[in-house]
C-alpha cells in the first residue's frame, strides 16, 4: 500500500512570536504551525521580512523574486528558513514596505501607516499566487490558511486572478479589525472592478480586506466555538453577522469555532525560565515566593490577608480596562493590592499611571511590553482579572488557569468556553476554576472579586479550584487535530 502524501498548509500571517507580535495572533503563528507539523502536516508560513526576523535569520536562502506581483504592487523576493521538520518560514522581502522602524501595522506614534492596503495587499497577492496552479515555487500547498484581515484578500485573489487554487481557509481572530480601505485602491491592488460588489469585496462603500475573506474562503474559523456563535449576532458582527449567518447555515457548515491551545513550551510553571520559583500542581506553596518576588520588583507592600490582582492586556475598552479603573477605589477599600501589565489608548493608560501614583505601595502600574514581567505576573498573582467586553478567544486566562492563578472572566467568547464559575456545583463536580460574570459594568465586577476573595480565603477551596484549572491540558494538540480535520474536509468537498 502506498503512504498517503502529507497534507501541505500555507499559513499566511502578519506576526509570529517571539520575533512579530502585538497580541494573541503572534502567539498562535508561533504554536499552531508547529503543532500542525508535528502531527504530520506539512507547512509553510508566510511573513512580512520585518526588521527582527531578517536580523534573526541572516542565513535564509532566496527562493524566488517576484518582479511583478501587479498594479502598483511592490516587487518582493521570497526567502526561506527551516525551523523545525516539516514546519519552514517563507519571508516576503520588500524593505520598502516592511523594514521599518515602528510596528507592524503602526508607526512609533500610533499612527496606521498610510500604505497598509498596498503592504498587506502585497502579502494577500503573494499568499494567493504561491497556493495558485502559477506558483514560481515547486512546492504546492493543497489549503492556504490566512489569519484576520491582513491575509484576508487573498481568497479574492485566488477567485478573481488565478484559474486554479488550494481550498482556503479564513481565520477571524478579531471581527473588530477589518482592514477597510478607500475604494480608490482597488486598482492600485490589482483588483478587477468587478470585485467591487457586495459579492465581492466592497463593504459600505469600501474595501473589506476582511470581508473579501469572509466571502471567498471556502471555509471560515474562529478561535472559540462560543464566539463563532457570537459574531453571527448583530451585537458582536460588526456589520458582518448577516455575511456570517449565511456562511454558517450552509449545508457545509462553513464557519465554525476552533479554541485556541497555549504554547507549553513557553507557558508551564514547572519549566518557565522568567519566575522565581518553578511549580507544579502538588507544590502550589512555592507559588509564594512569585508573589513576594512580584511583590518586590513592583514595589508592592503585599499582605498576607488581602489578594494580589494582576492583569496583562491591551488598555482598551475591548478589555474592560475602563471597568477595572472604574473598580479601583473599591478593590483598593477591601485591602487587594493590584499589578496591571499594558498598553494602548492613551486616556486609559493615563487614568492607570495617575492610579499608581496616587496609591503607591498598592497599584503598580507598567504601561509596555514585558515579556518576562508578563511571566512573573501570571505566576505571583492570586487573581487575575480579564472582564473584557468580547474576547474572541483570549490567552491570558488559560495561561492563569495552566499557572494556578484563578481568573475572574466576563463571560463572553473564549472566556465563556474557558473559565467554569466556582459555584457549589461546580466545585463539587470538579469543574470550578474561576470566576465569571455577565454585565460589563464595575458592580457585576466587583460581585464577582467579592466571591473570588471569600474563596481565596478557604484554603481547601482554593487550592481545588488551582487544581482543576492546572488539570487541564490548555495545549495546542487537540485544536491542531481540528483544523487538520477542517482542512480534510474541505478537500473532501472539492474545494
Ligand atoms: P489580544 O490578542 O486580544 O491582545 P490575547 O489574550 O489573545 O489578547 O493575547 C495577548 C497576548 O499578548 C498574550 O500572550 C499576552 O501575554 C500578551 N501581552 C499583552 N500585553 C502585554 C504586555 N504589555 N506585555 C507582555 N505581554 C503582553
Ligand atoms: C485576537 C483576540 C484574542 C485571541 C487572539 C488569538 O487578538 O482579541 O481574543 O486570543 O486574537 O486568536
Amino acid at each position: 500500500m502506498s503512504e498517503k502524501a502529507p497534507l501541505r498548509v500555507l499559513f499566511a500571517t502578519p506576526e509570529v512570536a517571539p520575533w512579530v507580535k502585538t497580541g494573541g495572533l503572534g502567539d498562535v503563528s508561533a504554536a499552531l504551525p508547529a503543532a500542525l507539523a508535528e502531527a504530520g502536516i506539512e507547512v509553510r508560513m508566510l511573513v512580512p521580512a520585518y526588521p527582527a526576523l531578517v536580523a534573526a535569520f541572516p542565513g535564509r536562502i532566496p527562493l524566488v523574486q517576484v518582479e511583478r506581483p501587479g498594479a502598483e504592487l511592490l516587487p518582493a523576493t521570497i526567502s526561506c528558513v527551516a525551523l523545525q521538520p516539516r514546519l519552514e518560514l517563507l519571508l516576503v522581502e520588500c524593505p520598502a514596505y516592511y523594514e521599518r522602524h515602528g510596528g507592524p501595522y503602526q508607526d512609533r506614534s500610533g499612527r496606521d501607516w498610510p500604505d497598509n492596503a498596498l503592504r498587506f495587499g502585497l502579502l494577500s497577492r503573494l499568499a494567493a499566487l504561491l497556493a495558485s496552479s502559477e506558483t514560481p515555487l515547486d512546492w504546492r500547498p493543497d489549503v492556504l490558511h490566512c489569519n484576520d484581515w491582513q491575509t484576508a484578500l487573498a481568497p479574492a485573489y485566488l477567485r478573481y486572478r488565478h484559474e486554479a487554487g488550494a481550498a482556503s481557509v479564513t481565520t477571524i481572530h478579531n471581527l473588530a479589525f477589518q482592514g477597510l480601505f478607500p475604494m480608490a485602491r482597488i486598482h492600485a491592488l490589482d483588483l478587477p472592478v468587478a470585485a467591487m460588489t457586495i459579492e465581492g469585496v466592497e463593504f459600505h462603500g469600501r474595501i473589506s480586506f476582511l470581508k473579501a475573506g469572509l466571502q471567498h474562503s471556502d471555509r471560515l474559523t474562529t478561535v472559540s466555538p462560543t464566539y463563532a456563535r457570537e459574531i453571527c449576532e448583530p451585537e458582536h458582527g460588526f456589520g458582518l453577522d448577516g455575511l456570517l449567518r449565511h456562511r454558517r447555515d450552509r449545508r457545509s457548515g462553513d464557519l465554525v469555532g476552533i479554541l485556541n491551545g497555549i504554547d507549553t513550551r513557553q507557558w508551564d510553571p514547572a519549566t518557565d525560565r522568567s519566575i522565581a520559583a518553578r511549580y507544579g500542581a502538588r507544590s502550589l506553596a512555592l507559588k509564594q515566593l512569585n508573589r513576594a518576588a512580584l511583590g518586590e520588583r513592583l514595589g508592592l507592600a503585599l499582605q498576607a490577608d488581602t489578594p494580589l490582582l494582576g492583569m496583562i492586556s491591551r488598555i482598551t475598552r475591548q478589555k474592560g480596562a475602563d471597568l477595572v479603573i472604574d473598580a479601583a477605589p473599591e478593590l483598593l477599600a477591601r485591602g487587594a493590592r493590584v499589578v496591571v501589565l499594558g498598553s494602548g489608548d492613551a486616556d486609559l493608560e493615563a487614568r492607570w499611571r495617575a492610579l499608581a501614583a496616587a496609591h503607591p505601595g498598592r497599584i503598580a502600574a507598567r504601561i509596555g511590553f514585558d515579556e518576562a514581567l508578563a511571566h512573573l505576573i501570571e505566576a505571583g498573582a492570586d487573581l487575575f482579572l480579564m472582564p473584557s467586553r468580547f474576547e474572541p478567544c483570549g490567552l491570558n486566562q488559560m495561561y492563569s488557569l495552566a499557572y494556578g492563578t484563578p481568573p475572574v472572566v466576563r463571560a463572553t467568547g473564549g472566556l465563556a468556553d474557558t473559565v467554569v464559575d466556582c459555584t457549589p456545583r461546580t466545585l463539587a463536580d470538579g469543574t470550578a476554576n474561576g470566576f465569571a460574570f455577565g454585565p460589563p459594568t464595575t458592580e457585576a465586577l466587583l460581585a464577582a472579586v467579592d466571591r473570588a476573595i471569600e474563596a481565596w480565603r478557604e484554603p481547601a477551596t482554593w487550592r481545588r479550584l488551582q487544581r482543576n484549572g492546572m488539570a487541564r491540558d490548555w495545549g495546542w494538540g487537540p485544536a491542531a487535530r481540528q483544523y487538520a480535520d477542517l482542512y480534510r474536509s474541505c478537500l473532501r468537498a472539492g474545494q
